[in-house]
């Protein structure tokens, strides 16, 4: 695994967002519910994205990718009932290939994902809504098999909890199902906005998508279609974070200003300006910048994907900040890298208490996973001296041309790949 090392740099000026890396996966994963061409645009060039072309290919599918334009097609029938577990092992999104692939196939087969560095992260809700949609689902030898059963005429599906991943596999299947399927207690993140549009462009009824009750009214078939994915708000709120947690301003473009309001209004609140723009946001540092009590929730709440960035920032804020994780309540990792680094928070709970201090030092830090990663980079540029962040690599399963991205901001790091010199 190789590193990334990092010197203390004022982040300032422009930056592109791409694609959505959480819409790209769903929306991938739903072409299999049609044999006809899905042109999906603005499909970001990452290696989980790769990881998705991957499983398509291998269950039967035709995938062009051209990572200039982002431009993907994909096309053809399934004809694998199986998914390979060295591809479900490096990427848990895959999971949602199942049921699409059941609805194709009649039966289908899936390695069970395993564990997750952010957290315990079941897929028991997905298994209890495809149950209620009239799956038989067995579990042998660490695989799960489904197979089509009968469905009720009018289904509700309550989830305990509005997960993504869940609320997405019901939603995608459901379409090719008979009668209605309501699925209650959803979860409303744009992403899953973002597939309701793609499956309704197929020829599916689906409605109800960004609030907490989705209705399905299923259909015969799905057809081809053209689609442009939204852009990435973890990634913008990624580097409007780093831009300001080194002091600096800049233009965060290709932006959607109101997927990210809980970002906004923590930020504003901790003494930054915020300026939202109709597709960008300005953000400029106040130099020094208060403590803030944060709430991780589901969407519209402050995102998981964003808990580590914004601890960061919160580390050098003047004052005694709480960040409350409800989402992923163990997603504390990056946490002993950063005390490492100097940083003064201990954790009780779920909620990570900081005392913000003057300075952050450079130290050899761990990633964990792509979000942690990602701020310990950023801590890279807040720090004094150098800091080299070790197991990178998990950077780039989530963010595009990020090395290019952060020098474009003025940022000094360097890409060692297994640790050697760039040459
Ligand atoms: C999606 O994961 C995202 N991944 C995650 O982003 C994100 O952190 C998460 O949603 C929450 O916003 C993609 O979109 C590909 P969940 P998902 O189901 O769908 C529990 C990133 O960095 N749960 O909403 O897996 C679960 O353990 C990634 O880009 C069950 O208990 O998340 C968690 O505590 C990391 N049983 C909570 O619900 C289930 O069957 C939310 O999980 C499903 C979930």
């Amino acid at each position: 695994m190789g590193s990334i090392v990092v010197s203390k740099s004022v982040l300032s000026g422009e930056v592109e967002v791409s694609g959505a890396k959480n819409s790209a996966l769903p929306l991938l994963a739903a072409t299999i519910l049609t044999d006809e061409e899905v042109i999906l645009n603005k499909v970001p060039h990452l290696a989980d994205v790769e990881t998705m072309f991957d499983i398509l290919r291998t269950l039967g599918k035709k995938v062009q990718y051209d990572r200039d334009s982002g431009v993907a097609r994909v096309s053809g029938a399934v004809d694998k009932a199986h998914v390979p577990y060295d591809l479900v092992r490096k990427m848990r999104a895959s999971f949602n290939v199942m049921g699409p692939l059941t609805v194709m196939l009649g039966e289908a087969s899936t390695p069970l994902p395993g564990g997750c560095a952010i957290g315990v992260r079941p897929v028991d809700y997905h298994i209890e809504g495809l149950k209620k949609l009239g799956f038989e689902i067995f579990f042998e030898h660490g695989e799960i098999r489904a197979r089509v059963g009968k469905k009720d005429e009018f289904v509700v599906v309550h989830l305990p909890f509005p997960s993504v991943g869940a609320t997405e596999h019901i939603m995608s299947v459901a379409t090719l199902l008979p009668g209605t399927t309501v699925i209650e207690n959803a979860a409303m993140e744009p992403e899953i906005v973002d597939l309701q549009d793609l499956l309704n462009k197929m020829g599916a009824r689906v409605r109800g998508a960004g609030t907490s009750k989705i209705i399905v009214e299923g259909v015969e078939k799905l057809h081809g279609c053209e689609h442009t994915i939204i852009p990435d708000r973890i990634e913008a709120g990624t580097y409007a974070i780093a831009i300001l947690s080194t002091g600096g301003e800049g233009q965060v473009k290709n932006v959607v200003p109101e997927h990210l309001d809980a970002l906004w209004s923590v930020l504003e609140r901790s003494g930054a300006y915020v300026k939202r723009g109709t597709n960008y946001v300005y953000v400029k540092s106040p130099g020094k910048w208060h403590a803030c009590d944060v709430n991780v929730l589901p969407y519209p709440g402050f995102p998981t994907d964003l808990q580590p960035q914004i601890v960061v920032y919160l580390s050098t804020a003047q004052g005694t900040s709480t960040v409350t994780e409800n989402v992923f309540k163990t997603r504390f990792a990056h946490v002993a890298e950063l005390v490492r680094m100097g940083a003064n928070m201990k954790l009780k709970d779920n909620t990570l208490i900081i005392e913000g201090v003057e300075k952050l030092q450079g130290a050899t830090v761990m990633g964990t996973d792509l979000r942690a990663t990602a701020a310990l980079v950023i801590a890279g540029f807040v720090a004094e001296g150098s800091t080299e962040v070790t197991q990178v690599e998990h950077i780039f399963r989530g963010y595009e041309r990020v090395i290019e991205k952060f020098r474009g901001l003025g940022g000094v790091l360097e890409y060692r790949p297994g640790g050697v010199p760039e040459i």
